[in-house]
């Protein structure tokens, strides 16, 4: 991970927001690359679910809604997270990854060390270490080790017994449940009836609008509503880049379906979303399809699967896709009075359908395409040595910069011709990033090109001015190169990035 944050803040995909006054937790900040990359993801997501479905539709709903919305969705109540603070040095912890232990010592008093988002060998080595430090060692055969929050904790004892993983004072507080919405209030005074949430989800937008998309877009079922958007939630413990951020962008689907077609709909949504990430380079074998433990499903879920990647910390959700059931219809049914049923012409009758909700996260995706086009490969740099470049394998719909105009030098021969062919290029290629470098030497631009994974080079040398009137296009992952007359560029151009044919 470190190498991707490193080129991701030094080549303006990523930066820390806010990092001026010293970073904003939790929140990313998408550079010029960044924001491509991004765009150019839900771009994709939106032809692939909107524009080439006939059964689905688009939605820009607000992010401050109406606040019975929460308590309908079981956002009020239930979006919380077990929290444990420190006293001392005023960390804050989710108990659920806070791992403890105790062990007896050979002096016959006892050591304790905790570890947050540890392992049981960590705070064995911890123990061990505790006790050495102390002159003493632990008694391994009495050694417990437990999760501070959960059914085992009991071994361990009350979580203020433990010391703080940060700064290892005995100083923490019991677990309270911490709800994950950002509050604000709507209006010039900050009262309760004034309190409003920042969504922790775009789905409830979706749900809310449903008969209005019934009646609007006279829709039968089944059809689905898709939607882009910012999501926020307090995240305790964000980290791991932008995997888990505080603000976030989330690519969400409804879609509506009669009960007792809702399992085999689910089915369906599994293969394309799989497809979806496959098909733009995701290599197969880092993607997989985990189906939750009955005791890890969500309160209004019948079934769900997640989408996970190998992160480099291991297999971490990418997206989920659960079976609503009717619980949202219903809920919004009740807490509002209003009727959110659908008719079926077939039957004569009002049902309230079932809905099946592939969730995907927009910043977890640029973070999973951006690691899995990393590569690092030896190639020969002349004179039999060779040198590691550092190449960004995305797919042409994902890479952020399409082509890169590139003069063999910057030369007065050379200039006005590269500049007619850029200008060309940025005409013919519309609707995407095509850069013009002329600084430093050939294969250092080449270089730099490879590590923002821009796929076509397209360098204009003397030959181009002074005989054949054609240019070369160099390829980032064979490296070969191929030369096309000016005249005909912008069409093999078009053609090699999959837009014609
Ligand atoms: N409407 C269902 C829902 O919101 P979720 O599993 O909580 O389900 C869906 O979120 C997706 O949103 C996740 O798979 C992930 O890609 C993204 N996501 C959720 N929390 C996130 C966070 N704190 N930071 C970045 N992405 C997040």
């Amino acid at each position: 991970m470190d190498k991707i944050v490193s080129l991701a803040k030094r080549r303006g995909f990523i930066f820390q927001s806010s990092e001026v006054y010293g970073g904003q937790g939790g929140a990313w900040d998408y550079g010029p690359l960044g924001v491509e990359l991004k765009n150019n993801l839900k771009r994709a997501w939106w032809r692939a679910n909107v524009l080439q479905r006939p059964d689905m539709v688009g939605l820009d709903a607000a992010i401050l809604m109406h606040p019975r919305t929460w308590e309908a969705s079981g956002h009020v109540g239930h979006f919380t997270d077990p929290m444990i603070d420190c006293r001392a040095c005023k960390h804050r912890f989710r108990a659920d990854h806070l791992v403890t232990g105790v062990a007896p010592t050979a002096k016959g008093d006892a050591v304790r060390f905790s570890a947050d988002r540890g392992t049981e060998a960590d705070v064995l080595a911890g123990l061990r270490a505790a006790a050495k430090k102390a002159g003493t060692s632990v008694d391994e055969g009495q050694v417990r080790v437990a999760a501070l929050h959960g059914p085992d904790a009991h071994l361990v004892g009350p979580s203020t017994n433990a010391p703080c993983p940060t700064c290892g004072e005995v100083a923490l507080t019991e677990p309270r449940q911490f709800n994950l919405m950002f509050k604000t209030f709507v209006g010039p005074v900050e009262e309760a009836a004034a309190q409003v949430y920042l969504r922790p989800e775009t789905a409830q937008g979706i749900f809310v609008n449903f008969a209005n998309v019934v009646t609007s877009m006279r829709r039968k079922l089944p059809f689905g509503i898709a939607q882009i958007g910012k999501a926020f939630r307090n995240e305790i413990t964000p980290g791991n880049f932008t995997f888990r951020s505080r603000e976030f962008e989330q690519m969400e689907i409804e879609f509506f379906c009669k009960p007792g077609t809702d399992d085999e709909w689910h089915q369906r949504w599994m293969n394309d979303r799989m497809a979806w990430y496959t098909n733009l380079g995701i290599d197969a074998s880092r993607l997989r399809l985990r189906p939750h433990d009955p005791d890890e499903l969500a309160h209004y879920a019948k079934g769900t699967s997640d989408i996970e990647y190998f992160f480099p910390m291991g297999w971490s959700e990418l997206e989920g896709i659960a079976n609503r059931t009717d619980y949202d219809l219903k809920q919004h049914i009740e807490f509002s009075g209003q009727s959110l049923t659908y008719f079926d012409d077939e039957t004569g009758e009002h049902l309230v359908p079932y809905v099946i909700e592939p969730s995907a996260g927009a910043d977890r995706a640029a973070l999973a395409f951006l690691l899995d086009a990393y590569h690092e490969e030896e190639v020969p740099a002349g004179e039999g040595k060779t040198e590691t470049r550092v190449v960004l394998k995305f797919h042409p719909d994902v890479a952020p910069v399409k082509v890169a105009v590139l003069p063999l030098s910057r030369n007065e021969k050379l200039t006005p011709t590269a500049q007619q062919v850029y200008a060309n290029l940025l005409r013919g290629l519309r609707d995407c990033v095509v850069q013009y470098d002329d600084s430093q030497s050939i294969g250092r631009r080449y270089r730099r090109q490879d590590e923002i994974g821009t796929p076509y080079c397209v360098t204009v040398d003397f030959e181009t001015v002074e005989s054949d009137q054609a240019v070369t296009i160099r390829d980032r992952d064979s490296m070969t190169q191929e030369r096309v007359a000016i005249a005909d560029l912008v069409p093999a151009l078009r053609q090699k990035l999959g837009w014609d044919g």
